[in-house]
């Protein structure tokens, strides 16, 4: 199948929006080590998320005493306790927060939009790590070469997002875009490369937000957290590499689902999450008229594990972007996924239940 990706390759990337004037000027051009230098020892997530990027990092790294470099790395490198590095060298703009990072091994000063080289030798890492920071990097061609040289053959360089930013200081062409095109955005940083196997990629999405969060309360679902990640070309040993996997946690749990089913005509209750569904108009739309009755039940619960769980699900099935509800058909007495783009779709048509 011919895909986005693949007719930017064909074309030599000539149509790609980087190449477009600005793609990567700044609002707040001015020096990196100036903006960087206030110390800022804040949490760039929150705890779902942040325990989401430690799942991510603990499944894909699966070296013994891996030698890593933690690319643009600030007081907290999130590697997972069971994480052992030989080495673990972190280099970021900022001395403070690099002398908290307890788990570094090795702290380096250098701007890499100033000089995207690394100093590094060939070959010197079996993982190179850069989490929510790629986003600042003006010479990001650059520095994916880079990344690739100083990785041994077979290594990973894993890079983690999410959509918080400074703005000031992102590039153009990523506060532009939605979070889905980030995603080709940093799949054609490592294509353009040359140095990297195909890059895969991980979205962990719409989880419930802690309710001890400072954000907690404006409706909104935990931090996004993606990966884009692919090994150094040269290795071999393709495959050796899970896919990562972010639990969910359900309030019931897949015991006694089947059970639960068959009982929603009498309990109106989401057999996922035991939430009491929503009676919904059908819209009256001449385009859409796939079903002859008037009202459906959704469960509109967005802590929801099978909603939750729709975001990855639809992800990895090319559906970036979108996830899907429990709906229960009452003529037909069955439970339906109905597919929604973001977590206020459908909610209009919710009238009182009777
Ligand atoms: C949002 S913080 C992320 C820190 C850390 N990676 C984390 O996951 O918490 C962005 C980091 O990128 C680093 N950084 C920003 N611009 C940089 C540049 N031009 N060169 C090197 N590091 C830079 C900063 O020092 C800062 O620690």
């Amino acid at each position: 199948m011919r895909t986005v990706e693949s007719v930017l390759q064909e074309k030599g990337f000539e149509l790609s929006p980087v190449n477009l004037a600005e793609a990567f000027a700044r609002l707040d051009d001015s020096n990196d080590a100036v903006f960087y230098a206030t110390d800022r020892f804040v949490s760039h997530l929150d705890r779902t998320a942040l325990d989401a990027v430690e799942k991510v990092i603990g499944d894909l790294v699966v070296e013994e005493a891996p030698v890593i470099l933690d690319l643009m790395a600030g007081w907290d490198s999130h590697l997972p306790a069971s994480l052992r590095p030989a080495r673990l060298v972190g280099l970021g703009l900022n001395r403070n927060e690099l002398d908290r990072n307890s788990a570094l091994t090795e702290r380096v000063l250098h701007d890499l939009n100033a000089d995207p080289q690394l100093p590094f030798a060939d070959e010197t890492f079996d993982i190179v790590l850069n989490t929510v920071s790629v986003d600042y990097l003006t010479r990001p061609f650059g520095v994916f070469r880079e990344a690739g040289r100083v990785l041994k053959p077979g290594g990973l360089f894993l890079v983690i997002f999410s959509n918080r930013m400074f703005p000031q200081k992102a590039v153009k062409i990523w506060r532009e875009s939605g979070e889905e095109e980030r995603v080709i955005l940093v799949q054609e940083f490592f294509e353009r490369s040359g140095l990297f196997e195909a890059p895969k990629d991980f979205a962990s999405k719409g989880r419930p937000r802690p309710a001890d969060d400072k954000y907690a309360g404006m409706g909104l679902p935990s931090d996004p957290v993606y990966a884009v990640y692919a090994e150094r070309k040269g290795g071999g040993n393709r495959g050796k590499r899970p896919e990562p996997v972010v639990p969910y946690h359900g309030r019931l749990g897949e015991d006694g689902l089947e059970a639960r089913k068959k009982v929603v005509r009498e309990t109106l209750c989401c057999p996922h999450c035991g939430e009491r569904l929503k009676k919904w108009l059908v819209p009256d739309n001449p385009f859409a008229q796939t079903w002859d009755n008037d009202y459906m039940y959704i469960c509109f619960n967005d802590a929801c594990p099978y909603y939750v769980r729709g975001w990855d699900h639809m992800h990895r099935d090319g559906n970036r972007g979108s996830s899907y509800r429990l709906m229960y058909h009452p003529e037909k007495d069955r439970c339906f996924p109905i597919p929604v783009p973001t977590p206020k779709a459908l909610r209009d048509g919710i009238v009182e239940d009777e």
